[in-house]
């Protein structure tokens, strides 16, 4: 039988080893609260839903379990099981209080932002938690609707290392609008093992951004507000300024204060008769391109 000493040392260096992963990551308040304290953590026995998704072998894997009022259709309850780090537990805690009480639909909305969010963010590195909080979400929907989840082999596997499709690395390149390799290696690991992999991810993003420069249908369904302003600035800059350098014209972003961007005409534009069809043009192309809401103010 093994000596109280010896447990004792056991619980000291599994105690020490969780303080120097805390301590490794500059993680919030918030991320430490929900993985030394994590909420429904657990099984359901007899769940409606269940959702798996990853791999112990790759690293992190996520069990869902979600009970679902078969009259409202609400979530009543949701547990997880997780193999993982603590932005994983953190992040399973958070995506089953997100959901409990929604709706399937509404759960549905619920994206990998929304869950880091709870959290007050989460280190770039370990945003692929948060990404796999959103798929075992889609898994356990998509199990109690009797829906298929999508089949690995339907995508070609990019990374062998993490076993990721190029499917994958697309829908998360687009859903959080990720233009290079690292962020693709931060938000699904892809990449971050022997390597091998990195050419053809970077082949996709290529395709994916600047083959169909930011086509309408890619503009994302929920952007952050980092998000919104580089999407701002890359339209401007791509989209808007060359048009306007032709005719020795230009344009200057000067400040985004929500869905309000304030611009200042500069070279022929400045004062010119059209200047307010110009700005009414520059507001339609990103409310065509980054959101509805857009207004363009020229100051
Ligand atoms: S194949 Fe992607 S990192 Fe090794």
């Amino acid at each position: 039988m093994k000596s109280m000493k010896f447990l004792l040392r056991q619980q000291v260096n599994i105690i020490r080893s969780l303080c120097n992963h805390l301590s490794m990551w500059e993680y919030t308040d918030k991320v430490k609260e929900a993985f030394l304290h994590p909420k429904n953590v657990g099984e359901i026995k007899n769940a409606d839903a269940v959702g798996e998704v990853g791999s112990i072998i790759c690293g992190d894997a996520l069990k869902l379990y979600l009970k679902i009022d078969k009259e409202t259709g609400k979530i009543t309850d949701a547990k997880f099981q997780t193999f993982g780090c603590a932005s994983a537990i953190a992040s399973s805690s958070a995506l089953t209080e997100l959901v409990k009480g929604k709706t399937l639909d509404e759960a549905l909305a619920v994206n990998n932002q929304d869950i880091a969010n709870v959290l007050g963010g989460l280190p770039d590195q370990k945003m692929h938690c948060s990404v796999m909080g959103r798929e075992a979400l889609e898994a356990a929907i998509a199990n109690f609707r009797g829906e298929p989840v999508q089949k690995k082999e339907e995508g070609r596997v990019v990374c062998k290392c993490f076993d990721v499709t190029e499917e994958k690395i697309r829908k998360v390149a687009i859903e959080n609008y990720l233009t290079t390799v690292e962020e693709i290696t931060n938000f699904t690991k892809a990449g971050g093992g022997c390597g091998e992999c990195v050419p053809v991810i970077a082949a996709i993003l290529q395709e994916v951004w600047s083959l169909k420069p930011v086509e309408k249908t890619l503009k994302p369904k929920k952007l952050t507000n980092l998000h919104k302003i580089a999407l701002i600035q890359e339209i401007i800059e791509a989209e808007i300024r060359p048009g306007l350098q032709a005719d020795n014209g230009d344009v200057e972003l000067i400040d985004i204060e929500g869905n309000k961007v304030f611009i200042a005409l500069r070279g022929m534009c400045t004062g010119c008769m059209m200047a307010d069809v110009t700005v009414r043009g520059i507001q339609s192309k990103l409310q065509e391109l980054v959101s509805e809401d857009i207004v363009v103010e020229a100051l």
